[in-house]
């Protein structure tokens, strides 16, 4: 059985990592003949849908932010149990929009919460699973959500101030090995180039895929 990559997609709002990653998932099952998963954090199973519903709509009243970190891990957990691991397993690609850099980046570094104690309850929730490699699409926080529509979730209305601590600990997040970073104002058929160009690369290092 050949084995699946796990190709995470991460930035701020607004940069297109929903677009490259079906994109992705296209070319791959259309000329690596794979099996595709596409899916998204928060999400990615029926009870981790229902949590980004709770978490992102703010329906319930407030939210502060520990529970707000607690409920993305729950998410995780499931999405990674109930849907990654399995896929992974079977051989399937599994690309994600969004996994645990996010969490780093927007409970970290954006809510200010301790990132030991974030690190810890990210290898915890995700079982200690990490990407094969993400991409880090990179934009100025400010025109990325300059592209978003006006309707905007309970993060998306975060401040300038918020979304610059964001993308700043992406930036520190960028230096693991498995990151790419790339600029996410070339057009979107020059990135997915790049993006397909990095994975047929990483394909060929790990051998027979
Ligand atoms: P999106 O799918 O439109 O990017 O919305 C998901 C939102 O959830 C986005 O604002 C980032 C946020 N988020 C976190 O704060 N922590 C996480 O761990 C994840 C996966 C997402």
């Amino acid at each position: 059985m050949k084995r699946g990559l796990f190709i995470a997609f991460e930035g701020v709002e607004g940069v297109g990592k929903s677009t490259q990653a079906s994109l992705l998932a296209e070319r791959v099952r259309a000329e690596l003949q794979r099996e595709v998963v596409l899916t998204r954090e928060p999400g990615g199973t029926a009870l981790a849908e229902k949590l980004r519903q709770i978490v992102l709509s703010g329906a319930d009243g407030p939210i502060d932010d520990r529970t707000e970190a607690l409920i993305m891990a729950a998410a995780r957990a499931s999405h990674v149990s109930q849907l990654i691991f399995p896929s992974l397993k079977d051989g399937r690609f599994v690309i994600c929009d969004r996994f645990a850099g996010s969490y780093l980046a927007y409970q970290g570094f954006g809510r200010g919460l301790e990132l030991d104690v974030l690190k810890i309850v990210t290898h915890f929730s995700s079982y200690a699973i990490d990407p094969d490699m993400t991409f880090l699409l990179q934009l100025d926080p400010a025109a990325a959500m300059a592209r978003k529509g006006t309707s905007r979730d309970r993060i998306e209305i975060e401040t300038d101030e918020f979304f610059a601590r964001v993308a700043k600990g992406y930036e520190e997040l960028s230096f693991s090995d498995s990151w790419v970073t790339l600029d996410a104002s070339l057009s979107v058929e020059q990135l997915h180039e790049e993006i397909f160009a990095h994975v047929l690369r990483v394909i060929q290092n790990f051998g027979e895929k």
